[in-house]
């Protein structure tokens, strides 16, 4: 069984079931398909995207998007492309030259189910697909807008962001890390995209500086909660739970924060950066209440 959002509080968890099932009509159709000699691609991004996941990111796209009342159709493509982007890097992050994983979302991943070429081919079109999605007309009229989420999104997931903090993550395995140098690995790796993510609806709805600062305030923190998390999970949960495989961090001797601080003083930072991230959000007044109750969910979660 493909691993689903858990342990939400029973409003959550209609909003993440809800937002799920709109998102991925929104990926079925943006996916590529065709019968070409070169389907074998399309079917290992289809195999990547469909079929699992949280869809978390796409869910904090949703949730920003409301705040400033943008169009749903338009919100849910750049939700959309924030997932391609972050399934490219779980593909590349499971290969036997980073993580060697052979599960992920509870099934065989991509390089084990075809093979290391054209999980690595999946990869780079889907994150080449979030970029054209996010450049298309109809994600939004305005083209300065546009090249904000374009330019931001680059950002986020290239040598300052995401990919910058798998090369970190990658070098901790022989380097002992100190604790400033594992949060900025985490807020690169993870903290990057949730921040884009959380400032998409901003970008889309022309909001203030002010505003899209407070959402990236809360998503560095919500996930910095998150990873340190996942690193908790790693030796907490099973193989089960999370759909992919267990004690790999040790086993590879990454620097995380479990291994630095353990596992209990490593809960009491995620419970802390989660009230930490709540806080962001009170210029929003009584709005963002799901944004507020994912913080909770985060620390609760067990895939
Ligand atoms: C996994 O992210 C990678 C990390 C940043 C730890 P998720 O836990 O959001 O993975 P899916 O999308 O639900 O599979
Ligand atoms: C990966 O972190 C984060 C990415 C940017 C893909 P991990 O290596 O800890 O993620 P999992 O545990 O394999 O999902
Ligand atoms: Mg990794
Ligand atoms: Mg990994
Ligand atoms: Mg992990």
């Amino acid at each position: 069984m493909a691993p689903s959002p858990r342990d939400a509080s029973p409003r959550l968890q209609e909003a993440l079931d809800e937002n799920l099932e709109a998102v991925n009509k929104t990926i079925g159709r943006l996916l590529p398909e065709a019968d070409l000699a070169e389907a074998k691609l399309y079917d290992a991004m289809r195999y990547s995207v469909i079929g699992g996941g949280k869809r978390l990111r796409p869910f904090m796209v949703m949730e920003s998007a409301k705040l400033f009342n943008v169009d749903s159709s338009r919100a849910r493509r750049v939700a959309a492309a924030v997932e391609f982007l972050h399934c490219y890097s779980l593909i590349h992050d499971d290969l036997p030259a980073m993580d060697d994983s052979d599960k992920r979302r509870g099934k065989a991943t991509t390089h084990r189910k075809y093979d290391e070429a054209t999980a690595i081919l999946a990869g780079d079109a889907l994150l080449t697909l979030a970029f054209e999605v996010l450049a298309d007309r109809d994600t939004h009229p305005d083209p300065h807008v546009r090249v904000e989420l374009v330019r931001k999104l680059a950002i986020a997931s290239g040598g300052h962001g995401m990919v910058g903090g798998q090369m970190l993550d990658l070098i901790g395995e022989s380097e002992e890390f100190d604790l400033g140098t594992i949060s900025r690995m985490q807020r690169m790796k993870t903290g990057k995209l949730f921040a884009f993510a959380c400032e998409a609806g901003a970008i889309l709805g022309k909001a203030s500086d002010e505003k899209k600062k407070a959402l990236c305030n809360y998503a560095y923190d919500l996930g910095l909660a998150f990873q340190v998390t996942d690193d908790v999970l790693d030796v907490e949960a099973s193989s089960e739970e999370t759909g992919k495989p267990a004690n790999q961090d040790a086993a590879a001797n990454k620097s995380t924060f479990v291994s630095t601080m353990g596992k209990d003083q490593a809960k009491g930072r995620a419970e802390m950066l989660a009230h930490q991230a709540v806080r962001h959000l009170h210029s929003f007044d009584g709005r963002g209440e799901m944004l507020k109750e994912l913080a909770m969910y985060v620390l609760e979660r067990r895939a």
